[in-house]
């Protein structure tokens, strides 16, 4: 009698053989997808954001989806779409985002980041990674199964969003409204890395955000600084003084109250990062930073996997351009953000530093404080059915089994899943750590790439066996 596994290569083995054939087609639909500039945070770009969407929209169609609707939110479309037929099978919920982060600075490119170029098996452009290479390979995965055998093993309903990096602002709203349909027994979302190149693991937690912008005004009009200074406080200055006050000298961040409720690492989970291939010597010269630096008392990926951080994005005010200019600005601002995790609520963490930051303002400036968005850390149960299709999955495409983290990333529909329908998500990444993901000269390795549709194809499979069917 032919083995489970030998059973399982046959049935995913015609699909596989149509991604090996088709690769150079499915690369140049990819860059049809990048070449869309749908970058969400950015007002202009509203119109090729909706491009985006409707390309989508429509080569979902073409692959034979059902349901597929771009569907208007207060923000960035979400497009939705669904395969089914009439037997009992899993249901499937696969979240992707179709938006990107600006390209700028433009300079260090090496190719341009709207044109999908390939160089040493690598697909460079905004987007690659992060995360339309990633959607594509599950659009991928199922239009291989379907056209091998016309049918797929799960139900799946598709959800892909347009704000995603800009903190999903429409989202809850939108999985409310759909909840019935978006009802699955999983969802999977692939917009993660790999630990390392060659080492895939299955991501089992995120870090939540919550983002913050602080103004601080001075006098009502810039000022000569001979004329004035000596008499007004500087508002760059006192921006300074506060963002400054926001760590301690140990590291840690000194916003009273922030850290009431963490959930501690369990020795179980700390020796599981102990027992990664790591090396922080070789981490800081990968960045490029002469050493690393960070809350004292925990290795750097427990600082960066469960611990929570404050950092300084932006900070602007008073004059940049070249040459000189003596003033005393009118205003300066920054962008603040926090990564949060499991026992910190977002909404008190915006208070808690909107707070603090009243409190340590001089008192010959104003200052306002306003929080763009807030999203909670996400955690996925180890032992699951769905974690074990994907471990399974992961090893058939790549050929070893993936190892197990976390990350310090945030994709705040695990999150709403979570807490608005009791869904778990498994975060089934193919990316990799240095990818320059948000940074110039963005790329996809292209094993990953093809290797995640095959793995997708093992998960889509796996799932049908692991999950019970509820005749949905
Ligand atoms: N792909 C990332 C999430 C991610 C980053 C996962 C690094 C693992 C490691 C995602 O697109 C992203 O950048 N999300 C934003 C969300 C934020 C705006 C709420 C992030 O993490 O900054
Ligand atoms: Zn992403």
């Amino acid at each position: 009698m032919p083995s489970l596994a030998a059973n399982a290569a046959t049935r995913v083995a015609p699909a596989l053989a149509l991604i090996a054939q088709e690769r150079r087609r499915i690369l140049e639909e990819l860059g049809q997808l990048v070449a869309i500039p749908s970058i969400s945070t950015r007002p202009e770009s509203a119109g090729d954001v909706r491009a985006c969407a409707e390309w989508l929209a429509a080569h979902l169609a073409a692959m034979g989806m059902t349901h597929t609707q771009v569907i208007a939110t207060g923000g960035h479309p979400i497009v939705i779409s669904e395969w089914r037929d009439s037997e009992p099978k899993p249901a499937l919920l696969i979240y992707g985002h179709y938006d990107v982060q600006p390209p700028e600075p433009l300079e260090p490119w090496l190719s341009p980041p709207f044109v999908a170029t390939v160089r040493e098996n690598r697909v460079y452009g905004r987007g690659t990674t992060d995360d339309k290479g990633q959607l594509f390979i599950h659009l991928k995965a199922m239009e291989a199964c379907l056209r091998a055998s016309a049918s797929l093993p799960v139900h799946v309903r598709l959800v892909l969003e347009g704000e995603e990096e800009i903190g999903s602002p429409s989202l809850a709203a939108f999985l409310q409204g759909k909840k019935e349909w978006l009802r699955s027994d999983l969802a999977v979302i692939s917009d993660t890395p790999f630990f390392a190149a060659g080492i895939p693991s299955i991501c089992y937690g995120l870090r939540g955000t919550v983002y913050m912008e602080v103004e601080v005004t001075g006098p009502a009009t810039d000022l000569h600084s001979g004329s004035h200074g000596g008499a007004v406080h500087n508002p760059i200055q006192a921006l300074a003084e506060m963002i400054a006050q926001l760590h301690d000298a140990r590291g840690r961040v000194a916003i009273p109250g922030f850290y009431d409720g963490v959930r501690p690492l369990s020795q179980k989970e700390r020796n599981g990062f102990r027992a990664l291939p790591w090396s922080d010597r070789k981490y800081a010269q990968e960045l490029g930073v002469p050493r690393l630096h960070g809350e004292a008392g925990f290795t750097t990926l427990e600082r960066l996997w469960a611990r929570p951080t404050l950092e300084c994005h932006g900070i602007g005010g008073g004059y940049t351009e070249a040459g000189s200019k003596t003033i005393i600005p009118a205003r300066a601002a920054a962008k603040i953000s926090m990564r949060i995790v499991p026992g910190q609520r977002p909404e008190r963490i915006a208070q808690l530093f909107a707070k603090h930051v009243r409190r340590i303002a001089p008192s010959a400036v104003r200052v306002s404080v306003q929080c763009l968005h807030a999203s909670a850390a996400a955690l996925t149960p180890l032992e699951s059915p769905g974690m074990e299709a994907a471990v399974a999955a992961m090893s058939a495409g790549f050929g070893r089994r993936p190892v197990m983290q976390r990350e310090g990333g945030s994709i705040p529909v695990a999150t709403h899943l979570k807490s608005l329908l009791g869904m778990d998500t498994v975060l089934l990444g193919f990316g990799l750590p240095d990818e320059n993901a948000h940074a110039p000269n963005e790329f996809l390795d292209l094993g990953n790439f093809f290797g995640g549709m095959a793995t997708a194809i093992h998960f889509y499979h796996e799932l049908a066996n692991t999950l019970h069917a509820k005749g949905d």
